[in-house]
């Protein structure tokens, strides 16, 4: 679209500038022949104007004037002519009567009222006159009176033969004339014109038609500015000055010849322009198949990498739903494992007070024994107690599913260490242990399950126990302190810790077997998780474990909000 507007534009372009160029150099070219012309005309003329002063002079024609004796006079004039290039000669006596001429048919002829004569007559030297005869022809005329002894005797004539000039003004896109002082045509190359006014000759016979060009009426799609409306469209009118009586000399130039160089150029522009339009389109076809190619091939890898994507949403499928198989059967397993872990923790937690009961119905026997039944009584009260106690701990075997936290209530952390305390007795009367106990005046209120807390302060107080066998003097420290939590620390002067990292792994022990099955601290950090607290060991650095379990304070405030 672009390069048709362009196109368009270059031709237009081009038009306008060539055409002006090219009548700008035809005018010039124009101008250059009427030059030519002029200067041909006046040389004509000026050398035509010297011959009747020389033949005036001629005594051979004055002597035949005087003797009036011509027989050999026309003979002369004949041989004349060819050296003067003239078209006629003739001598006419006072009379105007023609005595003598190179065209024989001429003699006897009168011209005694033709105007060469009667101006010759009148003046002293050369007289031009340009006359039109009966026939019309305008003929040009050099005339001078012959004088012998101061008197004329008559009147020598040379016609001028200017009407060669026409035929070779006459050029392909050209019209001349030459008009004289008054505007009458003299001379043209369209012989129909002479005689005339130039209004008159273009209303007979327009400039173009003379020049006889066929061209005048083809349509002239541009607009050409001539000199002269008048002349109709197409024709350049120039004008130029002869310098002899006035005349002008007028050219008329077709623009035909412009037009047709410049619709040659135009021609080979529009011819180029078309070419360079074909190319695009090909160039342009050849673009959109090679894309339309690369489309097709895109196109095609799209497909393959959409199959490709779908193979592999059909396997992810595929695995999600081995996998969601995997994770029931996962979830049935774990829920067994965990079955499993609580039955073993029970059952864990109920040694402890198994233990104590035992210990209490042999004090009870001993004391039955030796008569002392009020004694025993409280002895069975004990073991009542424990009996309720291990009621509570398989309780838990039966609500494991339930979500930790639902039975959850303020602890007071110190009596949860003094009920601790009071179930490890037993083991304590054996051994000579050293206990301390360090413990704030006010309650430590926590939030939990009072049981499993105690269930913790017993698992690590009985390792305590355990790991200060071996040492002199055993020594177990408890200590509690409230802060941002509920800190409770115990420590012991033992051999320490073996592998801290693998501590709270259940059934990690170091124990014989029968001893310990490695239970005690895993349950016991699990216990103290569920209440969102820690349980962390280390070694003390004078020897010895030291336990904490970390357990959020209650405040009342947030009890209250709660
Ligand atoms: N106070 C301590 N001093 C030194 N080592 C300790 C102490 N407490 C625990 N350990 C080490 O951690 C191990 C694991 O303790 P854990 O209480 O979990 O199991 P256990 O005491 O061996 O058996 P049980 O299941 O009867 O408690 C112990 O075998 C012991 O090696
Ligand atoms: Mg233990």
């Amino acid at each position: 679209m672009f390069l048709i507007g362009f196109a368009v534009a270059v031709v237009w372009f081009t038009n306008a500038l060539l055409t002006e160029r090219f009548t700008e150099s035809t005018r010039n070219r124009a101008q250059v022949r009427m030059t030519l012309y002029t200067g041909n005309l006046i040389s004509e003329l000026k050398r035509s104007s010297i011959v009747p002063q020389l033949l005036a002079r001629d005594p051979a024609l004055i002597g035949a004037l005087n003797s009036n004796d011509h027989k050999k006079t026309s003979q002369r004039l004949i041989s004349y002519i060819d050296e003067i290039g003239a078209a006629s000669l003739l001598l006419l006596d006072n009379s105007g009567r023609t005595v003598a001429a190179s065209d024989r048919n001429d003699l006897g002829t009168n011209h005694r009222s033709d105007p060469y004569f009667i101006n010759a007559i009148r003046s002293n030297g050369s007289v031009f006159t340009a006359f039109s005869g009966e026939t019309g022809a305008i003929s040009f005329f050099y005339a001078r009176k012959m004088e012998y002894a101061s008197s004329t005797i008559g009147v020598i004539v040379v016609e001028i033969d200017l009407k060669k000039f026409q035929s070779s003004w006459a050029g392909i896109s050209d019209a001349v004339l030459v008009t004289d002082s008054e505007g009458k045509i003299l001379l043209a190359t369209e012989p129909a014109w002479r005689g005339m006014t130039e209004e008159e000759a273009l209303a007979l016979r327009s400039a173009p038609s003379a020049i006889a060009r066929a061209t005048q009426n083809t349509a002239d799609w541009v607009s050409l500015t001539t000199s002269s409306s008048l002349l109709g469209a197409g024709v350049m009118r120039q004008e130029a000055r002869i310098p002899f009586q006035g005349w002008k000399m007028t050219s008329f130039t077709t623009y035909a010849s412009v037009r047709q160089r410049v619709n040659g150029v135009l021609a080979l522009e529009i011819m180029g322009f078309a070419i360079l339009l074909a190319l695009t389109f090909y160039f342009l076809s050849r673009r959109a198949q090679v894309q339309s190619q690369f489309f097709q091939r895109e196109s095609a890898d799209l497909r393959q990498l959409n199959q490709k994507l779908q193979r592999e949403i059909a396997e992810r499928e595929k695995a999600e739903k081995s996998l969601e198989v995997a994770e029931q059967t996962l979830a049935q397993s774990s829920k067994l494992a965990a079955l499993g872990e609580m039955s073993a923790a029970v059952s864990h937690e109920l040694n402890q007070p198994l233990a104590a009961m035992k210990t209490y119905l042999a004090g009870a026997r001993l004391l039955l024994r030796r008569k002392r039944p009020e004694e025993a009584v409280s002895s069975f009260q004990r073991i009542d107690d424990l009996i309720e106690r291990m009621g509570a701990i398989t309780k838990q075997l039966k609500s494991y599913a339930r979500k930790a936290g639902d039975e959850f209530a303020p602890v007071d952390m110190r009596d949860a260490v003094n009920s601790a305390l009071m179930m490890m007795e037993p083991q304590l009367k054996r051994r000579q242990v050293k206990i301390t106990k360090n413990m704030p005046r006010e309650s430590v209120l926590v939030m939990g399950d009072r049981l499993r807390i105690e269930q913790v302060i017993i698992n690590l107080f009985r390792n305590a126990l355990d790991a200060t066998k071996t040492v002199d003097d055993p020594q177990v420290d408890i200590l509690l302190a409230a802060g941002e939590t509920a800190l409770l620390t115990i420590r012991d002067n033992g051999a320490g810790i073996e592998d801290l990292d693998s501590l709270f792994e259940p059934f990690y022990t170091t124990k014989q077997a029968g001893d310990g099955v490695g239970l005690g601290l895993a349950i016991s950090s699990g216990i103290v998780n569920d209440l969102g607290g820690r349980l962390t060991a280390r070694n003390a650095a004078v020897g010895g474990a030291v336990f904490e379990v970390q357990i959020p304070i209650l405040n009342i405030e947030t009890e209250a909000a709660e």
